[in-house]
């Protein structure tokens, strides 16, 4: 399948299929990508996926050390050393294999470097598949906060191969899948249905599976970005759970979840706000609660105060002058944008999730 997406700096494709792979040095030819080509990864994935990439070029891939933790400036400057080294120039091209720490880091060297040179996005997790390597958005983490340091840089090239998948910790599997059910209950009823059916054979990592809701979570993802490239509306509502998330994330010091589990009750929140405003029927709130209670029991929340994920959630970057865009399922499937969500509100759904202390 291929997904073509309209960009500020031109249309990129997205391949995505089981093996797809085994096919990406055509389609870097295809794509009309610079000769030379500098492949990123990390240690991890290489181990396990070095076929078949390392056929593209005959250079030394760049190993970045994995982790959140080294998504910062200082790996950045250990790229451009290596592109240096290399005498990498305007006909190059960066090729970064990975999960979406490896394709923020080396998407934003891509846009930096000489000023900017390509980047083709081939990701490696659920994560990165269905969100991190579409739309652009490529950056580094700042001592005081995630996601500061920043660019748009849109891939030249997206390939998705969902077999790359079969290698991934279960953990990191699943949180990918919350991302998933996120575009079902903000866009898709379909996708929603789809995933709470499938799920023993997609733990299983059945590539037929995997293909249906990882393509339609890249068409989510893409229709979106392409409407709203710089999220001034419709690109909110990919934030569906992610104000309580990010502000879970932040209380626990980002050690104890992973970033899509905390979106799981983030998106358990966000319903729970909706039910009580009585703009979305209960028994949807209950199929998602349902849905994420199937995926496994999630870390514990509660003994996480209260006020201070509420602190959490005033100081979210995502606040615009003061104001706190919310979004809230209208139903599975369809949701809306609205900016009146009350502390008392979000205090009362944070209760409703599990949180006991003040
Ligand atoms: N740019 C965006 O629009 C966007 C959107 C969402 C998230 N993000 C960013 O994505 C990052 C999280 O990405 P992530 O969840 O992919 O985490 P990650 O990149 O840290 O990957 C998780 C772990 O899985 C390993 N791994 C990757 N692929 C593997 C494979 N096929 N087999 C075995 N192990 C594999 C990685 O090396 C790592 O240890 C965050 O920094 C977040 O800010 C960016
Ligand atoms: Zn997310």
């Amino acid at each position: 399948m291929l997904l073509d997406v309209g960009s500020r700096s031109g249309r990129y494709g997205i391949h995505i299929e089981p093996g797809v792979a085994a096919r990406v040095s055509g389609l870097l030819d295809g794509a009309r990508l610079p000769k030379r080509r500098f492949l990123m990864s990390n240690a991890t994935v290489w181990r396990f996926h070095e076929q078949p990439f390392a056929v593209l070029t005959p250079e030394e891939p760049i190993l970045l050390p994995d982790g959140e933790r080294h998504k910062n400036l200082q790996t950045v400057g250990r790229v451009y050393d290596a592109l240096i080294r290399s005498h990498a120039d305007r006909a190059s091209a960066i090729v970064a294999i990975g999960g979406g720490v490896l394709g923020d880091t080396a998407g934003f060297a891509a846009a930096t470097y000489l000023r900017g040179i390509p980047v083709v996005q081939i990701p490696t997790t659920l994560l990165a598949q269905v969100d991190s390597a579409i739309g652009g958005k490529v950056g580094v983490n700042h001592a005081q906060g995630k996601n500061l340091i920043g660019a748009f840089h849109p891939p030249a090239l997206v390939v998705v191969d969902p077999t790359l998948l079969s290698t991934l910790p279960r953990r990191e599997f699943r949180a990918g899948l919350y991302e998933v059910i996120k575009y079902g209950v903000i866009a898709s009823r379909p996708l929603f249905d789809r995933v709470a059916a499938s799920l023993p054979a997609l733990f299983k990592r059945d590539p037929d599976a995997l293909m249906a809701i990882v393509s339609e979570s890249c068409r989510i993802k893409a229709s979106v970005v392409e409407q709203d490239e710089r999220e001034t509306g419709l690109r909110r509502t990919l934030n569906f759970g992610h104000t309580a998330g990010h502000a879970l994330e932040a209380v626990t010091k980002y050690r104890r979840f992973r970033h899509g589990e905390a979106v799981g009750l983030g998106m358990l929140v966000a319903a729970e706000i909706a039910v009580a405003r009585g703009t979305m029927p209960a028994p949807d709130r209950d199929a998602l609660a349902a849905l994420v209670a199937k995926m496994g029991p999630l870390p514990a929340v509660a003994d996480l105060p209260v006020a201070e994920t509420l602190e959490a959630i005033a100081h979210d970057k995502k606040v615009v002058a003061g104001q706190l865009h919310y979004v809230l399922p209208t139903s599975i499937g369809e949701c809306e944008v609205v900016a009146d969500v009350t502390k008392d509100e979000i205090a009362s759904a944070l209760r409703s999730i599990g949180m006991t202390s003040a």
